[in-house]
């Protein structure tokens, strides 16, 4: 049995075609059961549907052979017991850092002065700051990062951005773009040995989708 572990939303949808390109095709939609475990038309082959930041875990720790997920999870979560063998350009956006309209950050980093900063992505934001050479405290969010800055708990937030509408709804600018994010095909190197042959034909089949694609 192949298990190949997803998280529900824009990931399982944008994974649907390349799914389809190594004639996999789920039998639920998850949106619809209940369901953590999906049957797909290949007998040996099974989706879990994951929390996107648990999708590393379940791959690195043997729960998944298979896993698909972002740049941004996979840098928070470390690469540890991981193969990474592709990048799939799906679920596209950035990683950014975003401040109330009026603040002026420019003059904030010029200065010297210590930022206060929210977000979920702690290790990206530190690396990211401490690279710049900016002073920051760190406060790790779970969501909802926009009101940190209209609420006066942070001056500033890491978060991703897509459309960047999230950010306008709320009055908030972009104001330095940190890294291009996109999702990833993560896979446990044990199960890549054990399993060679069914993980070898699920990794070419994305790879040929990827290439027709570009
Ligand atoms: C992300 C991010 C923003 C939003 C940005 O949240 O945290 O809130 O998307 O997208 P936009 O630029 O197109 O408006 P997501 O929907 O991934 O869920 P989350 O809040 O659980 O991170």
């Amino acid at each position: 049995m192949i298990t190949l572990a997803l998280s529900k939303g824009r990931i399982f949808d944008e994974t649907l075609p390349l799914l389809q390109a190594a004639g996999i095709e789920v039998l639920d939609d998850p949106e619809k059961t209940r369901k953590l475990i999906l049957a797909t038309n290949q007998p040996d082959v099974r989706v879990v549907l994951v929390r996107a930041t648990d999708v590393p875990t379940y791959v690195q720790y043997g729960g998944a052979d298979l896993g698909i997920t972002g740049l941004d999870t996979l840098i928070e979560h470390g690469n540890e017991g991981l193969y990474q063998p592709l990048d799939l350009r799906i679920a596209k956006c950035r990683v950014s850092v975003a401040v109330r309209e009026g603040y002026d950050y420019a003059a904030a980093v010029r200065q010297g002065a210590r930022l206060r900063v929210a977000t979920k992505y702690v290790a990206i934001a530190r690396d990211f700051f401490a690279a710049k050479g900016v002073h920051v405290d760190l406060i790790k969010l779970y969501g909802s990062m926009e009101l940190a800055p209209l609420t006066g708990l942070a001056d500033a937030i890491v978060d991703l951005v897509s459309t960047g509408n999230t950010l306008k709804a709320n009055q908030l600018v972009e104001v330095e773009r940190i890294m291009d994010i996109s999702s990833r095909l993560v896979v446990n190197q044990a199960a890549l040995k054990l399993k060679r042959e069914p993980m070898r034909q699920i990794i070419d089949a994305f790879g040929k989708a990827l290439e027709a694609t570009a």
